[in-house]
């Protein structure tokens, strides 16, 4: 049984100890190569993974291991620079840690990035996707979670909340951002996929494949947090393009979206505030 209680007791420990005065409503948790997202905004305190309870360092170059407490464009967000891969040895209880954390921290929403792999010839390198549902080829954070009564038996109809789809779509039409949307086929990793596996998957109707963003999802889910999230698109998969995959190349390419993603995401804060502002007056 994973102690989610005793996790929680530490983190609010934590949070009296070494937070003072933060709350936000969104977290922001980036994929491979996407740090850039935070460098924009306002960071009023950065806490490094190896001191937060639950949690650990990632072990993966590209996933730099910090909270940021920041500010984007004056509107307080929780800015995860990095996050935990089944593939580089992570256990349940850091994906708990991440989604307490955001919760105790006032949080509502999660917004996951990721870097990924095309499944589908229409959504090319370079370009933006948001994930409208996905399929676990991972194993599962949710067994043996108990929590305060939360069932771990958690609803995966609409994962990805409709109202933050439509925020994300208004943002990206706003911007003149090509923003796709897709299944997310999530991978344990570390390797790429074979070219037989991206047959299957695509016959499965996934779109994009990555070896991140579904434990997240799953963990925000049964902690009742809203997902959001954006794919970006680094190559295509197996036999559907020449290019010889490795991390360096995920890492190289996912600066061909930054500058999207970022507009994108800091568009999406101000949407959610004002909305928030406006339902609560
Ligand atoms: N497969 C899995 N994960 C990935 C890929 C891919 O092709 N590209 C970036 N992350």
């Amino acid at each position: 049984m994973l102690d989610l209680d005793k996790l929680n007791g530490s983190l609010q420990s934590f949070i009296k100890e070494k937070i003072k005065d933060f709350s936000c409503k969104v977290a922001i948790v980036s994929g491979s190569g996407q740090g850039f997202i935070g460098e924009k905004m306002e960071v009023l305190q950065s806490i490094p993974f190896t001191d937060i309870p639950g949690f650990k360092a990632t072990g993966v170059s590209g996933h730099a291991g910090q909270v940021l407490l920041a500010k984007s464009a004056g509107v307080p967000v929780l800015f995860f620079k990095g996050r935990f891969h089944w593939y580089a040895g992570a256990t349940a209880t850091q994906f708990h840690a991440m989604m307490q954390l955001s919760q105790l921290l006032g949080c509502e929403t999660v917004l996951l990035t990721n870097a990924s792999g095309s499944l589908n010839a229409t959504m090319h390198p370079g370009e933006l996707v948001m994930i409208d549902d996905h399929i676990n080829w991972q194993t599962n954070p949710l067994a043996g979670a108990v929590f305060g009564g939360k069932t771990m038996f958690v609803d995966m109809g609409q994962p990805y909340s409709k109202d933050i789809q439509n925020m994300l779509s208004d943002s990206a039409s706003s911007s003149q951002i090509k923003l796709h949307t897709g299944t997310y086929m999530g991978v344990m990793g570390p390797n790429f996929e074979t070219r037989a596996e991206v047959k299957l998957f695509r016959q499965m109707g996934a779109d994009v494949v990555g070896m991140s963003t579904v434990a997240d999802v799953l963990v925000a889910r049964f902690y009742q947090l809203k997902v959001g999230c954006v794919s970006a698109v680094v190559n295509f998969g197996a036999g559907m393009a020449a290019d010889q995959l490795s991390h360096d190349l995920t890492l190289d390419r996912a600066q061909q979206s930054s500058e999207a993603l970022q507009q994108l995401l800091t568009l999406f804060i101000q949407k959610y505030h004002s909305l928030e502002a406006h339902y609560a007056s």
